[in-house]
């Protein structure tokens, strides 16, 4: 269906997307000095794109898939990655998380898996208070290594542009290793299988063994039937992360030559997050005028008429695959508060893409004083999603997991019983618990019960 929005001029579009500087915003850094901000965006919007928007194109499409229950999504990855650990163990590590889950979970869901990291540009965090106090001294709380560091002293919480163009260049070299574990072999089916035996070595993870085997069996026969393995070695994974500082992201927005639509360039898919989904204010406003999908978070405060407020607002054309809604309620709350939100949509015919974060609804403070997560309770919103679809007979579409490729204790439980005094052993994530490397896979073999019952 064409609209007025087609017939935009190039100066048209340019003008709205700065439209959202008139708007109210929430969730931005103080920045000290205006002329090092405005320097630092002047070199960032010379800088070259990080995607080719018909990469955003053809997710856009996976991701419609997904909504009509044709694929599944995972998306996962740190709460908030730092530059520091922008090194090739750890995105390695991370790449092989999610290539493990994906396997087992494409078994599970029967189904191609789009894959999707919260990698490559996951810098900036929204915070619920301005400041940190710690034994009595206040200061600036950590928005991320795009906007202060981490370090609790007055010099490191002050907000630096530098780390902007920092930012953009540490996603630049993560998302390159990426491509090139992703098309140079490494991704391989077969290495991806092995390393899952692996996995099922331990005996912890006994109760796992008959969906183990049956892969190994699914494995074993397209072996048999020829199916061509070397063109299995090359996966797509994309990159996503909230889009939360809108100076970085106004910077990095392009126009496509193809087509002539503007892009958000520092990622495949970017997302509004709970914090900063105000229909009329500034997040919505860049984010609807671009063309890459979208996803929003939904918490528990989120009504049915808020999503179909957000969907008119970032949808109105009804795009398959342009709009995704994140679901994360609570384990507790998800079963009530999930169904009506569901209905509103459906009986609206607005196409969504559901994906459940069972993750920020279920963060607990540990006696030992840790923020934590317990496994079980993940699981559960889990299987609260998929109650809450099937009652209402709308599509599952997918996961969205904070997980590192290391063996963290940042969480609760799994069948390795990490305890409240096991926390203490390596807890290292700068603002939300993930779920260890083990951890992550457990999840994929759990979820692919659930899907496979
Ligand atoms: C996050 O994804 O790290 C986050 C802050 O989530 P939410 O906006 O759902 O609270
Ligand atoms: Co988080």
């Amino acid at each position: 269906m064409a609209t007025e929005h087609d017939a935009l001029t190039t100066p048209e579009i340019l003008a709205g997307l700065d439209h959202w500087q008139t708007l109210p915003r929430v969730q931005q850094p103080t920045w000290p000095d205006d002329d090092a901000l405005d320097a630092a965006l002047r070199e960032l919007s010379a800088t070259p794109p990080l995607v080719f928007a018909g990469e955003a194109d053809d997710l856009r499409k996976r991701l419609a898939a997904a909504q009509q229950g044709e694929a599944f999504v995972l998306q996962g990855g740190d709460c908030a990655e730092s530059f520091a650990d922008a090194t090739a163990d750890r995105i390695r590590a991370k790449i092989m998380t999610i290539l493990q889950m994906a396997v087992v979970l494409t078994y599970g869901a029967s189904l191609p898996v789009v894959k999707m990291g919260r990698m490559a540009g996951q810098y900036a965090k929204p915070r619920s208070a301005d400041t940190e106090v710690r034994d009595g001294v206040e200061l600036p709380t950590f928005r991320g290594d795009a906007v202060n560091g981490f370090e609790f002293t007055a010099e490191a919480r002050v907000p630096d542009p530098q780390r902007l163009l920092q930012a953009y260049h540490v996603s630049a070299s993560t998302l390159n290793l990426i491509r090139a574990f992703c098309s140079g072999g490494f991704a391989d089916l077969r290495h991806v299988h092995r390393w899952n035996q692996g996995f099922m070595q331990n005996k912890a993870y006994k109760r796992y063994e008959k969906i183990a085997q049956e892969i190994d069996g699914a494995i074993r026969f397209m072996s048999a039937a020829g199916v061509d393995f070397e063109a299995l070695k090359t996966v797509d994974m994309y990159s996503s992360h909230e889009a939360l500082l809108l100076d970085y992201e106004r910077a990095l927005t392009r126009i496509d030559s193809r087509t002539g639509q503007p892009y958000i360039c520092s990622a495949h898919f970017v997302w509004i997050g709970e914090r900063t989904r105000q229909v009329d204010g500034a997040h919505v406003d860049l984010l609807s005028r671009v063309r890459n999908p979208i996803g929003v978070k939904l918490g528990p405060t989120a009504t049915a008429d808020d999503a179909l407020q957000l969907a008119e607002k970032l949808n109105p054309r009804g795009e398959a695959g342009r709009l995704t809604f994140i679901t994360r309620m609570g384990a507790d709350k998800i079963r009530d508060l999930l169904p009506p939100i569901l209905e509103g949509v459906k009986s609206e015919g607005i196409p969504v893409t559901w994906v459940c974060d069972p993750m920020h609804g279920n963060t607990i403070k540990s006696t030992s004083g840790y923020k934590t997560r317990r496994f079980t309770t993940v699981l559960d919103e889990v299987r609260g999603f998929f109650e809450a679809h099937n009652q209402v007979g709308t599509v599952p579409g997918g996961l969205h997991v904070e997980l590192t490729g290391d063996d963290v204790t940042e969480c609760l439980g799994g069948s390795e019983e990490i305890d409240d005094i096991g926390l203490a052993r390596r807890y290292e994530t700068l603002v939300d618990p993930r779920l260890n490397h083990q951890q992550s896979l457990e999840m994929a073999f759990a979820v692919a019960e659930m899907l496979h019952l």
